[in-house]
C-alpha cells in the first residue's frame, strides 16, 4: 500500500463510536499497520482495545513546553508538537495507539487538533490505516481536524437525536466544503423491532444507511465487566456487520 487510509468515526454521544473504532482497529490490523487515535478527551479507546496507555499528546506537549531549557518562541512550537506527537505514540504488537488527552485546559483543543491534522498529513509515511475515534459533536469538522480524512464514518443509533446529529455532520461537511473520499452512515444497536424506525429516521434526514450493526448484548456485558469490547467473538452478528465495513474500507481507493 503506497498511501495510508484515514478513517474517522463520528456521531452523537453514546452511539457506539468507541466500540466500532476498536473493532475496526482490531480487524484492520489483520490487513496492515494501524494507528488508533483516541481524539476524545474522555479517553476510552485503549480500554476498548484492551491495552493500557500512559502517555498522551496533551501532557507530552505541556511537559515539553514547560521544560526550563526549551525556547518558547512561536517558530519552535511546531517542532515541539512533533516531538510531543512522537513521544506520545505507544506501540503494541498489533497496532499503535495515540491518545490526545486534554490540552490547555478544558476549553481549548487547538494544539490537539493540530496534531491530528499533522498525523493525517504525514500518514503516507506511517501506517496503512489510521482510525480516529472522534469526540462527540461537530468540533472536529468546524476546526477542520478531520478535513483530510478519506472515509468519514457517521454512527447513529435508531433514535431521532442520533439521526439528526448524523445529518448535521453531513450538512456541515458540505457547508465547509470538506470533501471526504467516502461517507458511510452506520446504524448501530439495530434490532428487528427498531429497524423500521432506523430506516424512517434515516430517510427523514436524507441519510442512506450503509451498514446495520445489530444490538449485541455482549458489548454491554463486556463493558460492565471491564472487558475490552473489541474482544466480542468473531461469529457475533455485530462483529460480522463490522466485517462488511472493513470490506468497504479495504476496497477504498
Ligand atoms: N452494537 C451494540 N450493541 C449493544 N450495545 C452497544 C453496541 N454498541 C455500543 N453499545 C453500548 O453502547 C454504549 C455506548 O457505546 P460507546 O462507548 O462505544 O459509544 P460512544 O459513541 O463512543 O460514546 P461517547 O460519545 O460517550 O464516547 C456502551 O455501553 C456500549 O456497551
Ligand atoms: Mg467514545
Amino acid at each position: 500500500m503506497s498511501k495510508g487510509i484515514a478513517i474517522a468515526v463520528s456521531g452523537k454521544g453514546g452511539v457506539g463510536k468507541t466500540f466500532l473504532s476498536s473493532m475496526l482497529v482490531k480487524k484492520l490490523s489483520q490487513h496492515g499497520s494501524v494507528l488508533a487515535i483516541d481524539a476524545d478527551p474522555d479517553t476510552n479507546l485503549p480500554q476498548a482495545l484492551g491495552v493500557s496507555v500512559t502517555k498522551n499528546v496533551g501532557e507530552s506537549r505541556e511537559a515539553i513546553l514547560n521544560a526550563p531549557a526549551r525556547s518558547k518562541v512561536a517558530s519552535a512550537k511546531q517542532e515541539y508538537l512533533e516531538l510531543a506527537l512522537h513521544e506520545a505514540i505507544e506501540e503494541f504488537p498489533q497496532f499503535d495507539v495515540l491518545v490526545m488527552g486534554r490540552s490547555e485546559g478544558e476549553g481549548c483543543y487547538c494544539a490537539v487538533n493540530h496534531v491530528i491534522r499533522q498525523v493525517l498529513d504525514s500518514r503516507g509515511k506511517g501506517h496503512d490505516f489510521t482510525v480516529i475515534d472522534c469526540h462527540a459533536g461537530l468540533e472536529h469538522l468546524s476546526r477542520r481536524t478531520t478535513r483530510d480524512v478519506d472515509i468519514m464514518i457517521i454512527v447513529a443509533d435508531p433514535t431521532k437525536n442520533a439521526m439528526q446529529s448524523a445529518r448535521r455532520i453531513v450538512d456541515l461537511s458540505r457547508e465547509l466544503r470538506i470533501d471526504f473520499g467516502q461517507m458511510l452512515v452506520i446504524a448501530n444497536r439495530v434490532t428487528p423491532e427498531n429497524r423500521p424506525q432506523a430506516d424512517r429516521l434515516a430517510a427523514e434526514n436524507g441519510l442512506s444507511i450503509a451498514v446495520y450493526i445489530p444490538f449485541e448484548p455482549l458489548v454491554g456485558q463486556f463493558d460492565t465487566q471491564g472487558r475490552p469490547v473489541s474482544q466480542i467473538p468473531d461469529d457475533s452478528p455485530a462483529s460480522q456487520a463490522i466485517d462488511e465495513i472493513c470490506r468497504r474500507i479495504l476496497s477504498y481507493g
